[in-house]
């Protein structure tokens, strides 16, 4: 058999060492609709608890929004359940250009295409679009799906530190002879929460004559003025060369992803783009609901507002309340514990007062810098965000952490 003892050995050593390091990720099952308030499956499978869900990208709580779910049924019946069929052969219907359309207006750029996630269009963009010659300078700490997407590029790669715009600034210099050069950045960074300085960004590009891409899942749907993403807030609106974004997170929370850009830079990804070329079309019940969702955001701004009162009144208590959160203006809000079985422990104890809320630590975040990132909703209600609170400052006197450095939280299991 080829599957040796030495292989079997090979496969088994990396999940024991993944085992002990305390990095297995276990998943949870939920047994109803995605929200604020969740149904999970016990482990030994013997009932189900409730619990309030403060970790999902449900941003604007539109995974189980009435609207969503009659639209998604009715996409269902008219146009089916799936084209199996890439977009050129026979994949392509009048609601994938529709929503092609619908986005490139959303997020102020000239055209759009579609892809099956915004991994995808992540992994479309460098290798199509970034030849040899090329530089792509990006953030540190961008998505690991930007990083993958650039490895299968043949362009060079370098980096600057994270949001700091000398390092950058450096860079470009450095490299000041490529023809083609392009800043890569988040919009709001997945770990932290933080926005990209978008309007130095631009600024910055402009004087260099390099492009920016800009990866605003965390941002379309919610952030800026009328919700179209970080570009909005910051002010550079209709300025970004090349925007991917997810329908997985506030636009509904199912799956799909576009890059939006420039003309050409779109028509040549239509042309050569893999993961465009070679995978099945997008579901038409996916681009009908995502449609709707941006009807939903384009309508009324209520949502929107529910989800920024919620983040912000989040963020005031838990600092009134001792605990070190990373700074921002975004829902996504870190509680900062540094130490990894800390952070375990106290998403642990959390789950058992029924608050599920996940704790990251090293490779996903670096070392010492273990966290409990929590998220909100505009499916939050006061209520779920009282007890969820009550819940984390009990948790957090039981293993007496509120108002302690980060140098104490961190020598704190060694005692
Ligand atoms: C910043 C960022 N980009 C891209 C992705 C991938 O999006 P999708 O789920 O559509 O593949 C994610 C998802 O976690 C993300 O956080």
């Amino acid at each position: 058999m080829a599957y040796s003892i030495a292989l079997q050995k090979r496969y088994r050593d990396i999940l024991n060492d993944i085992q002990d390091q305390g990095l297995n990720k276990e998943e949870v099952q939920i047994t109803g609709l995605q929200g604020a308030e969740i149904h999970i499956k016990s482990s030994d499978n013997s009932g189900e608890a409730r619990k309030i869900n403060m970790c999902s990208n449900n941003y604007l709580g539109l995974a189980a929004h009435p609207d969503i779910l009659k639209a998604a049924h009715e996409a269902l019946d008219r146009r089916g359940y799936g084209m199996a069929s890439v977009r050129f052969i026979c994949g392509t219907q009048d609601t994938h250009k529709e929503l092609e359309q619908r986005m490139s207006t959303f997020l102020g750029t000239e055209d759009c295409i579609l892809f099956s996630s915004c991994f995808d269009a992540n992994a479309a963009v460098f290798e199509t679009l970034m030849m040899e010659e090329d530089i792509m300078i990006s953030d540190r700490l961008v998505h690991a799906s930007i990083i993958d997407g650039m490895r299968l590029s043949r362009a060079s790669h370098d980096t600057y530190k994270h949001s700091d715009m000398l390092h950058l600034e450096k860079k470009l210099q450095m490299y000041h002879d490529r023809h083609g050069k392009i800043i890569v950045t988040d919009g709001v960074f997945s770990m932290d929460g933080d926005i990209a300085k978008l309007q130095t960004i631009v600024d910055l590009a402009e004087k260099h004559n390099a492009m920016v891409f800009l990866d605003d899942s965390h941002a379309t749907g919610f952030l800026g003025e009328n919700g179209r993403g970080s570009h909005e807030l910051c002010g550079v609106f209709g300025k970004i060369d090349l925007i991917t974004t997810t329908f997985g997170k506030a636009l509904g929370g199912a799956s799909g992803g576009c890059v939006a850009g420039r003309k050409d830079l779109v028509e040549l990804l239509r042309q050569r783009g893999r993961p465009y070329l070679f995978s099945n079309s997008l579901a038409p019940m996916m681009t009908i609901t995502t449609l709707q969702a941006l009807n939903l955001i384009e309508q009324d701004d209520s949502l929107r507002k529910k989800l920024k009162q919620n983040m912000q009144w989040w963020r005031k208590e838990l600092v009134a309340a001792g605990f070190i959160v990373v700074p921002g203006e975004s829902p996504i809000v870190p509680i900062m514990l540094y130490d990894a079985v800390l952070a375990q422990e106290f998403a642990k104890r959390l789950f058992a007062e029924g608050v599920h809320a996940v704790a990251f630590s090293f490779p996903v975040v670096p070392k010492n810098q273990a966290r409990i990132r929590t998220q909100l909703s505009a499916a939050h209600n006061p209520e779920h965000l009282e007890i969820a609170l009550a819940k984390f400052i009990k948790v957090g006197k039981e293993l007496d952490i509120l108002g302690k450095s980060k140098e104490e939280l961190l020598s704190m299991h060694n005692k």
